[in-house]
């Protein structure tokens, strides 16, 4: 009987230790943040900015996340394993995070827009999109990659930011980023018309036309032909659609040595400089993202071509422009796989 409740102990421990914070960190987050939030394609969690944010607004947003910003939202982490990863990258700084007052900040929000339109909009967009000119830099890279600021309207910054929080950020400014300081060209009451007007923001709605987009993470069509006709038909119908095409890979290459690598995968790398350009300007950051490749493999005597569904990739940055832009790719890379199977 003794024995028994021992080993009931044991079994029980892992679940009664606190959770791995770094752990979770380097799972959930630093595929975006980087190790140790150098930033990427999520914004820079750098000292700077942490101490400027309480450990409530980090716990939030991991909560929250940013719909349609590309950030998800762990509603499936446990109360402590949010902790734990706030305390993680909390222990950065070796300080402790500032705390904010939860009061709502009274002001007149059509003073405050007028105010937004003059001060912020340059930056931050002309409905807090963050699609205006401003960026701040991501520190995980030797040369400057830009980033756009965060969403003001982004209902997960809503509902994780404090109005006393927000007003620091626009008295001190951020000292990383191009995020000036208002402290010496707004007043206080000025500053409360910005905040009530901020509160007023709301993301756009999903564009029509993009719903049958929607859902779907990759397309896949059976090829007739064997591995190598396809190939060659995907690389025909690209060129066809006045795509260049990169030198071929296997999908498996650099990642796994050469004589074990699968060479029945194939990825085949293509894109219009044009549209690229455009796409880059629209937001730096889709160059981490968005893959132009399509795959041909070969998978139990089947020749499967596959690609990613870029009208859904695109939607997740929230932006219009862009999202059409994915529209118009997802057609046109879907004709080019049709034309190779046909
Ligand atoms: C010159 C460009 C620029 C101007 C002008 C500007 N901002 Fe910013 N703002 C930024 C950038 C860039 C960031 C992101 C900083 C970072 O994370 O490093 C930012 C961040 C913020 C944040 C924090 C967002 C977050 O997720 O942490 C708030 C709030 C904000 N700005 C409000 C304002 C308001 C209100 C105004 C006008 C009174 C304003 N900004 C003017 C560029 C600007
Ligand atoms: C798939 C990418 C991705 C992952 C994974 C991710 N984030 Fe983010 N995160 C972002 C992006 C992008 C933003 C900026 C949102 C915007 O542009 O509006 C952001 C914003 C944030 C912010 C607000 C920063 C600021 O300046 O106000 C915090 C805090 C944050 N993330 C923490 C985390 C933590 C902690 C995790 C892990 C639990 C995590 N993120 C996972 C992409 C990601």
């Amino acid at each position: 009987m003794k024995h028994l409740n021992w080993l009931f102990l044991l079994l029980c421990m892992p679940l009664f230790a606190a959770p791995d914070g770094k752990a979770l960190y380097e799972e959930k987050c630093s595929a975006c943040h980087h190790f140790r939030g150098q930033g990427g394609i999520g914004l820079p969690l750098s000292p700077e900015i942490l101490a400027q944010v309480s450990d409530d607004y980090i716990a939030k947003t991991i909560r929250h996340g940013r719909p349609g910003r590309i950030m998800p939202s762990f509603q499936k982490l446990s109360a402590a394993q949010v902790s734990a990863i706030v305390r993680y990258v909390r222990s950065w700084t070796g300080k402790p995070g500032p705390v904010f007052e939860a009061a709502r900040i009274q002001g007149d929000a059509g003073k405050g827009n007028v105010l937004y339109q003059k001060h912020c909009v340059r930056c931050h967009g002309k409905d807090g999109s963050g699609e205006g000119a401003g960026t701040g830099v991501t520190l995980s890279r030797e040369r400057s990659f830009m980033v756009m600021p965060a969403a003001l309207n982004n209902s997960g910054f809503q509902k994780s930011a404090s109005d006393a929080m927000i007003r620091d950020i626009i008295l001190s400014g951020r000292k990383t980023s191009n995020m000036p300081a208002f402290r010496d060209k707004l007043s206080d009451q000025e500053v409360a018309h910005v905040i009530a007007y901020l509160r007023t923001l709301q993301p756009p709605a999903p564009r029509k036309g993009l719903e049958e987009w929607v859902g779907k993470p990759a397309y896949v069509m059976e090829s007739p032909y064997d591995l190598e006709t396809t190939v060659e038909n995907v690389k025909q119908a690209l060129a066809g659609a006045n795509f260049r095409i990169f030198p071929q890979r296997y999908l498996e290459q650099g990642l796994t040595d050469e004589f074990s690598m699968n060479t029945r995968q194939v990825s085949i790398r293509f894109c219009n400089f044009k549209e690229l350009y455009h796409l880059l300007n629209i937001d730096p950051r889709l160059g981490t993202v968005l893959p132009c490749r399509i795959n041909v493999l070969e998978q139990d005597g089947k020749v499967l071509v596959i690609s990613a569904n870029v009208a859904q990739l695109a939607t997740l940055f929230n932006n219009q422009e862009l999202s059409e832009v994915g529209v118009l790719m997802e057609e046109i890379i879907l004709t080019v796989m049709e034309e190779a199977t046909l």
